[in-house]
């Protein structure tokens, strides 16, 4: 999946406060996204005027987008850690929980943040819930009998969709699918959720992302942003 600059002066104006974030000789976590789109754009324009630092991506398109403006992007098997990782959400409560994986990159998304110093995240204000869910939770799937791995979640009482593209299936860049769940009509809190699902053979990965996002960066319409600590 690709991302071009669509106009936002919401999500631009948090990424461009996340780019200004980065030090001399990070390694820097590259998110996937729309809003991602424009950190990285703000990182390549303080890259040309002298920062220096390397980084590793969640996904083929941020490291080719990164790779034209310049920047190195590392193998991750090749660092030991990474200094700040800056990734957008498709929601985030209060509490910072959020779900991820609109964009499919979900599973090296939580691979990267969970290796990193912090995580900085960047929405624009229509991301910010009081209760997540309203965003359908993309699962990363194995290929392998994945319409039983689909019956299995749907026998626990969640409504789900196979993720298509062009109404192709979905393939991520780990080369697996997405099932998109529903869950917002069944009691339980997100980590009772993320527990049922997580236990689902077939189920790599889920989009809720826990204890992991440090400073959020939140822009509004007219290009102002707050700062949650
Ligand atoms: C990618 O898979 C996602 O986790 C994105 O980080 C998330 O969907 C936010 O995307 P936008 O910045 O495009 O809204």
């Amino acid at each position: 999946m690709s991302f071009t600059n669509q106009k936002s002066p919401a999500k631009e104006a948090a990424g461009a406060e996340a780019a200004k974030l980065i030090q001399n000789n990070m390694i820097v976590g590259l998110g996937t996204g729309s809003t991602a789109f424009f950190f990285i754009q703000g990182l390549i324009k303080r890259c040309k005027k002298g920062l220096k630092i390397k980084a590793v991506s969640s996904s083929k398109s941020s490291e080719q987008l990164a790779r034209d403006g310049g920047i190195e992007v590392l193998d991750l098997n090749d660092i030991e850690k990474i200094d700040m990782t800056v990734d957008g959400s498709d929601e985030i409560d209060h509490q910072k929980r959020m779900i991820k994986g609109g964009g499919g990159a979900l599973l090296r998304e939580k691979i990267v943040v969970n290796a990193s110093d912090e995580m900085v995240v960047i929405v624009d204000e229509s991301k910010v819930v009081d209760e997540l869910g309203e965003f359908p939770l993309p699962l990363e799937v194995v290929p392998f009998g994945y319409e039983l791995t689909k019956k299995q979640i749907e026998k626990k009482g969640y409504r789900t969709t196979v993720r298509k593209k062009e109404n192709e299936i979905y393939i991520t860049d780990n080369g697996n699918y997405i099932i998109d769940v529903q869950f917002k009509h069944l009691s339980g809190t997100p980590e009772d959720h993320e527990e049922v699902l997580k236990n689902i053979p077939g189920v790599l990965e889920t989009g809720f992302f826990f204890n992991l996002a440090g400073r959020v960066i939140i822009g509004d319409h007219e290009g102002k942003v707050e700062i949650w600590k």
